[in-house]
């Protein structure tokens, strides 16, 4: 058990994860730290004066302490609109920013099409978290993924192993789920792995994807496969369309709790994730999802996974894309 994790953002990733740390007693205290809701200067007076007695961050943590009796939880919360609440976190969860949301003609923007209104905030959590508890494991979830890791890594220049971006997990348990659903078989007999980009070039690996030991090719056709790997790129997006108000919030968080719980355990689990790449795989100073052994001091060990040349040609085109991504926030950072 921790003594003190922090979530920053009380969004919907943000209320899973809280209520999730809660229920499985992974820490002592957990702080939620979201400024929301913002006051209008617009709005009348007395409106103003509402607002400012508002946090959302307050609200969802108070919500869930009062289920605490209901699951034997007895972590104490410390919930506030402000960042200092973050003082002396082990390990922290970022999630500020907004998510895509669905346009009223049903489509949706890419995750890259948030970088601007995102890159902002992070700003502020690099600042908070560099004031508050520099010392923290960083994961974060917050789109457009690797960008936003890469300014947190800019802007606050911590230990490589202490900042994972929370993608792969996902992007892997998504295609698991297809892949299981087609063979029908259970989920926890299908191992995989999705590495590269957290966005639509994302690469699902098959020569890595297993059912019970056996290759995938064994249960499910070719044309199958590739409709599943096509899917799964675009999962995300699948939810957003559905939703209609926001992203996928369930899944997301229980991927980076299930990495939370490698670093809080000591797992030496191996997970794909968003990590700093040096030299690993032909690539130099971006973030992108690799296969990597996540323990008690983060990031372990990167796993250089053997590739066919196909897979290793559609994880260099997401490593470009990446870096086109990367590239923007060089240049909105020296603005
Ligand atoms: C998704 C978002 C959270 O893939 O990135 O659903």
């Amino acid at each position: 058990m921790l003594s003190k994790i922090g979530v920053i953002g009380g969004g919907m990733i943000g209320g899973v994860l809280v209520q999730e740390i809660v229920r499985r007693n992974l820490a002592k205290v957990v702080a939620l730290t979201d400024p929301a809701p913002f006051v209008n200067p617009d709005d009348p007076p007395e409106k103003q004066e509402a607002t400012k007695k508002q946090s959302v961050a307050k609200g969802k943590a108070l919500d869930i302490a009062e289920g605490t009796p209901l699951i034997n939880g007895d972590s104490i919360l410390m919930p506030s609109r402000d960042y200092d609440v973050l003082d002396g976190c082990e390990i922290v969860i970022n999630t500020a920013g907004v998510p895509r949301k669905a346009r009223p003609d049903g489509t949706f923007p890419s995750r890259e099409e948030l970088l601007s209104i995102n890159l902002k905030v992070t700003s502020q959590v690099a600042d908070a978290i560099g004031k508050y508890c520099p010392e923290a494991t960083i994961i974060s979830i917050a789109n457009p993924l690797d960008a936003i890791v890469y300014t947190l890594f800019e802007k606050l220049k911590p230990k490589k192993n202490r900042l994972i971006g929370m993608a792969g997990v996902l992007d892997s348990a998504r295609y698991r789920y297809f892949v299981a659903k087609e063979a029908g078989v259970s989920v926890e007999n299908v191992e995989a792995l999705v590495l590269g980009g957290h966005g639509d070039t994302m690469v699902p690996v098959r020569s890595c994807c297993r059912i019970a030991g056996m290759p995938v090719t064994d249960f499910i056709a070719e044309d199958k496969l590739e409709a599943i790997e096509s899917r799964t790129r675009k999962a995300g997006g699948e939810v957003v369309g559905l939703l209609g108000f926001g992203s996928a919030f369930v899944s997301p968080a229980l991927s980076a709790l299930e990495m939370a719980e490698a670093i809080i355990y000591d797992k030496k689990k191996i997970v794909a994730a968003c990590a700093l790449l040096e030299g690993e795989y032909g690539v130099d100073g971006l973030f992108v999802g690799v296969p990597l052994v996540l323990g008690a001091g983060g990031i372990e060990k990167i796993i250089e996974v053997n590739l066919t040349d196909n897979e290793k040609s559609l994880l260099m085109k997401s490593v470009d894309a990446v870096k086109e991504t990367c590239g923007m926030v060089d240049k909105m950072l020296s603005q």
